[in-house]
C-alpha cells in the first residue's frame, strides 16, 4: 500500500502515487541522501533503473530507513540491450533493491527500435510469478503498444514518456486513456521554459514556483510526474504541489505552450 498523502492512480496491480522521485543521473552517495530526504519528506513512489546504476544505492536506502517496504511504490526498468535475459535482469534488480518484488517494471526502451511482444510476454510471465505487480513500457510509440495488445491481448500498465508543456499533446494522451494506458511523463523541467508566460503568470497567482506550476500541470493532466532532485529543499519543493490546484483556465494557457 502507497502512502495516504500523495493521491493515487490505478493500476491493474495496485495502485501508483501520482508524484515521485527520479533518480537518473543521482549516483552513489547523491542518491542515497536524495532517496533518504525524500522518504523523511513524505515520498512514497521511487523511479530507477537498471541503467541509472544506483538500485543498489536505493536498496540500501529502503533497508535503513525503516519503511514498510508496502508502503514505497518502487520501480525499475529493462534495460533494452537486456532485451534477450529479461528475467536475469529482474532477479538482479531484486537482489540489488533487497525486495522480492516491484511493483512496475517497463522496458526501457523499444528493444532495437522493435516493441518486441516477445519480450512483453516475459514481463507478463513475471508478474504472473508475483515477482512484479504491475508491468509497462517506457519510450513506447502507440503504434507499438497496439503491437503488444494485437499480440497478447494485454495493454502496458503504463507509458513512460518524455512529457512537459512543451510536449502537451491531447490527442496522445487520448490515445493512452483509450488502451487503458497510465502516463508516466519525465524529464517534466529539463524540458520546460520556466520563464514562459503562462507558468510565470500561475506562478505569481498561486505564489509558487514557475517548476512547481510545471509538475502541478502534469497533475491536472493525470500523468504521473516523477522529477528529479538532489536537493532537500528542491524534493520539498516538489512536493508541495500536492497542495494546490491549477484553474482550467491556467492548465488550458499552460497547454497552448504544446504542439
Ligand atoms: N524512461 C526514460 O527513458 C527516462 C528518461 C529520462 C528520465 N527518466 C526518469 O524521469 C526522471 C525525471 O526526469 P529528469 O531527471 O530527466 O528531469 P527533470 O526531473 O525534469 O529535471 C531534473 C533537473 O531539474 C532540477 N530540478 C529539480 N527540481 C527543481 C526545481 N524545483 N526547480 C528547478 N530545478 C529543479 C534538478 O537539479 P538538482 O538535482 O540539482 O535539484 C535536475 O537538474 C528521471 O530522474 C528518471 O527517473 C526516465
Amino acid at each position: 500500500m502507497p502512502d495516504t498523502t500523495t493521491p493515487t492512480l490505478t493500476l491493474p496491480g495496485g495502485a501508483i502515487p501520482v508524484l515521485g522521485l527520479g533518480t537518473w543521473q543521482s549516483e552513489g552517495s547523491d542518491a542515497e541522501l536524495a532517496v533518504s530526504a525524500a522518504l523523511q519528506l513524505g515520498y512514497r513512489h521511487v523511479d530507477t533503473a537498471t541503467g541509472y546504476g544506483n538500485e543498489a544505492q536505493v536498496g540500501r536506502v529502503l533497508a535503513t530507513r525503516g519503511i514498510d517496504r508496502d508502503d514505497v511504490f518502487l520501480t525499475t526498468k529493462l534495460p533494452p540491450d537486456h532485451a534477450d535475459r529479461a528475467r536475469q535482469t529482474l532477479m538482479e534488480s531484486l537482489a540489488a533493491l533487497g525486495t522480492d518484488h516491484l511493483d512496475l517494471w517497463l522496458i526501457h526502451w523499444p528493444p532495437g527500435k522493435q516493441a518486441r511482444p516477445d519480450v512483453w510476454e516475459e514481463l507478463r510471465r513475471s508478474r504472473d510469478e508475483g515477482h512484479v505487480r504491475s508491468i509497462g513500457v517506457s519510450n513506447y510509440s502507440i503504434a507499438q503498444i497496439d503491437e503488444l495488445i494485437a499480440a497478447t491481448g494485454e495493454a502496458p500498465a503504463v507509458n513512460q514518456i518524455p512529457y512537459s508543456p512543451v510536449d502537451h499533446d491531447a490527442a496522445l494522451l487520448a490515445a493512452h486513456r483509450e488502451r487503458g494506458v497510465v502516463v508516466e511523463g519525465y524529464s517534466p523541467l529539463k524540458r520546460t521554459d520556466l520563464a514562459a508566460e503562462p507558468i510565470a503568470a500561475a506562478a505569481r497567482a498561486h505564489g509558487v514556483t514557475p517548476a512547481q506550476v510545471v509538475l502541478r500541470w502534469h497533475l491536472e493532466h493525470d500523468v504521473v510526474v516523477i522529477p528529479k532532485s538532489v536537493r532537500p529543499e528542491r524534493l520539498e519543493e516538489n512536493l508541495a504541489v500536492l497542495g494546490f490546484t491549477l484553474s482550467p483556465d491556467e492548465v488550458a494557457a499552460i497547454d497552448t505552450l504544446g504542439r
